[in-house]
């Protein structure tokens, strides 16, 4: 049987991606955003920490989707995902294989549980996918791993609440134990923490509600999966909303979580980086 074991949250910066394809993270600025996920780039390299399967939810960013088409949750099922061009090219980092197979199941169990997920064939991965990828797994020629890609809409109002969030984690966990191949998932939450990229409180950050949001991931997901999107907004700014995607991840966890590793750093770009690494209790 598939079972999830763990559970990796993670910001999503694009200036990140940047550091590292352009080899400035030994520069000052960058040396601590990176020193706090040195931890979870060994602990993943542990044999029973090794994920075949990465579920990894994130939000695509005006790139795949643009106001045509926004599906509020999209499964990508196809056999693979190429990086995105951004603006400047796509990043050079590897082409993101999927397992098709399990994708699909996934999609299947989730809309008969009635979550109406969109099926995705054709999708270019843009930072939000790629970012978290490259600073759990550095620069590899391949990633070591299959990934799912699972968008979910956090740039067009109105984006889903967190406790619909976590409850397509609840039934992503369902899926997986579901699966009959004997795989080690991991679940990935990615985006935020405070932020805000635009208009008058561009620069926001708010480092007391993050830090309280971390500290509830494993003491009472029950809190997080009830704030609502204005608290989000008015709390965090207007991108700090990417959140949301944080309790898809808790939601496929379970009852108990149990917080191995955090990191928090103001600022990267203008985002406060926050990273959390959680084990799987039951
Ligand atoms: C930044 C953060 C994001 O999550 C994003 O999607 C784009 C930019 C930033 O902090 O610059
Ligand atoms: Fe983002």
């Amino acid at each position: 049987m598939a079972r999830i074991t763990a559970g990796v949250a993670t910001s999503h910066v694009p200036a990140i991606g940047a550091a590292m394809d352009l080899g400035k993270t030994q520069e000052e600025y960058w040396k601590p955003v990176f020193k706090g996920y040195e931890w979870t780039r060994n602990w993943i390299l542990e044999p029973e920490n090794r994920p075949d399967v990465v579920i990894l939810v994130f939000n695509d960013h005006a790139t795949a989707f643009d106001m045509n088409l926004i599906p509020t949750f999209a499964i990508g099922c196809a056999d693979e995902f190429k990086p995105a061009d951004e603006g400047w090219g796509p990043r050079k980092v590897p082409i993101v294989k999927n397992d098709a197979d399990f994708a699909w199941h996934i999609a299947q169990s989730c809309i008969l549980d009635e979550f109406d997920m969109t099926i995705v064939n054709k999708m270019d991965v843009d930072h939000g996918l790629t970012v978290p990828l490259s600073l759990m797994f550095n620069q590899p020629q391949a990633w070591p791993c299959k990934v799912i890609p699972l968008a979910v809409n956090v740039v067009t109002y109105p984006p889903p609440t967190g406790n619909r969030c976590y409850n397509l984690g609840k039934a992503i966990r369902r899926a997986v134990e579901s699966y009959p191949e004997d795989l080690n998932v991991q679940v990935w939450g990615t985006g935020g923490m405070s932020h805000q990229l635009q208009g008058p409180r561009a620069g926001l950050i708010n480092a007391e509600w993050d830090q309280r949001f971390l500290d509830d991931l494993s003491a009472d997901a029950e809190r997080l999966k009830n704030i609502p999107h204005i608290e989000y907004l008015r709390e965090t700014g207007s991108e700090g909303i990417e959140m949301v995607m944080w309790l898809v991840m808790r939601g496929a966890l379970g009852d108990n979580a149990a917080e191995l590793h955090r990191h928090y750093h103001v600022p990267a770009s203008n985002s406060a980086v926050g990273h959390i690494v959680l084990k799987c209790n039951s």
